[in-house]
């Protein structure tokens, strides 16, 4: 089944995740546009991996729907997924291969036929530097190569969306390079990239458009540069998140724009809000 052509790449409604009593994502609803590059950010617990999980058919969803290029994933899993490229936090790669081995492994089980798995499995050992060992197991890579590799096996059947759950964690700065090179060629031809990470520095680097949630709730949604300039979005949130900061206090003042990071701060708290103030009261020892 074809997707409808002005569908978004991907969309929620009221997508939630509880684990028994504990809600972990609470009723997001998100619309990702066709060829954007979206940073989904949030402090560690905030909900990111669980909203990556269900977005990926990894977990089921307690209630809410996902549309992956307008087709629903929950009744069609099998067309979603050859759509999807995704590498999860833990990766789970297998072992005990070598690189070329499991790409080949890979691009087959999604159909390929062996000529273009081959052609496509060198070429993505050498754009991504794995060429060199290869003889080497899987299981004896760095932690880089393993995270260079998933995304070489998340992207060899050629995905119109691919999904990145902390891409850059534990991954050196040569390493990094090669993998922002390979997402924003990625983007250059169409393809949609939704990555989650808690680092500001990276989600601002990359993405046009970023979501913050914070507490299983979404806080903020817009492009970099409306959120930056704190416009229709910032002051809306106000009474949505529990217990923070005053909403008033977090939109911008005219001219003024924001840094990502102040923006992060003012919602999630951090240095100078008064729920941080009070921990580090509790700390005095610490000094
Ligand atoms: N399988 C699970 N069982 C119980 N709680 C979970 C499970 N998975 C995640 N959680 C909880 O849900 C919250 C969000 O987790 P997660 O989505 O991994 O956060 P993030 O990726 O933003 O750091 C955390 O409090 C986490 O402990
Ligand atoms: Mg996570």
């Amino acid at each position: 089944m074809l997707p409808a052509m002005d569908s978004p790449a991907i969309l929620t409604r009221d997508l939630t995740r509880r684990f028994g009593e504990f809600t972990a994502v609470e009723s997001v609803s998100l619309s990702v546009a066709p060829g954007q590059f979206f940073g989904f950010l949030g402090p560690n617990g905030a909900g990111k991996s669980t909203t990556i999980r269900m977005l990926t058919g990894l977990l089921a969803p307690t209630s809410g729907q996902v549309q992956i290029l307008g087709l629903d994933f929950a009744a069609h899993p099998v067309e979603v997924k050859r759509q999807i490229g995704v590498v999860p936090e833990g990766l789970a790669l297998f072992g005990r291969l070598t690189a070329s081995e499991y790409l080949r492994f890979v691009g087959r089980m999604y159909g390929l036929d062996r000529v273009t798995t081959n052609r496509r499995t060198e070429e993505l050992l050498d754009f991504m530097n794995l060429a060199s060992e290869p003889r080497k197991l899987v299981t004896d890579f760095s932690h880089g190569m393993q995270k260079k590799l998933a995304l070489a096996a998340a992207v060899i059947h050629g995905p119109r969306v691919l999904f990145l759950d902390e891409p850059f964690e534990g991954v050196d700065a040569i390493a990094a390079g090669t993998l922002k090179a390979m997402l924003q060629r990625m983007t250059e031809r169409g393809a949609t990239i939704f990555l989650t990470s808690h680092v500001l520095e990276i989600v601002e680097r990359l993405c046009s458009h970023v979501a913050i949630i914070h507490q299983g709730r979404l806080v903020a949604n817009g492009s970099l540069d409306d959120l930056r300039q704190g416009v229709n979005t910032l002051p809306a949130w106000g009474g949505r998140v529990a217990g923070g900061w005053a909403g008033s206090g977090t939109a911008a003042a005219a001219g003024e724009k924001l840094t990502l990071e102040e923006i992060f701060l003012r919602i999630v708290g951090g240095p100078g809000t008064e729920a941080t103030d009070e921990a580090l009261q509790e700390l005095s020892w610490l000094a």
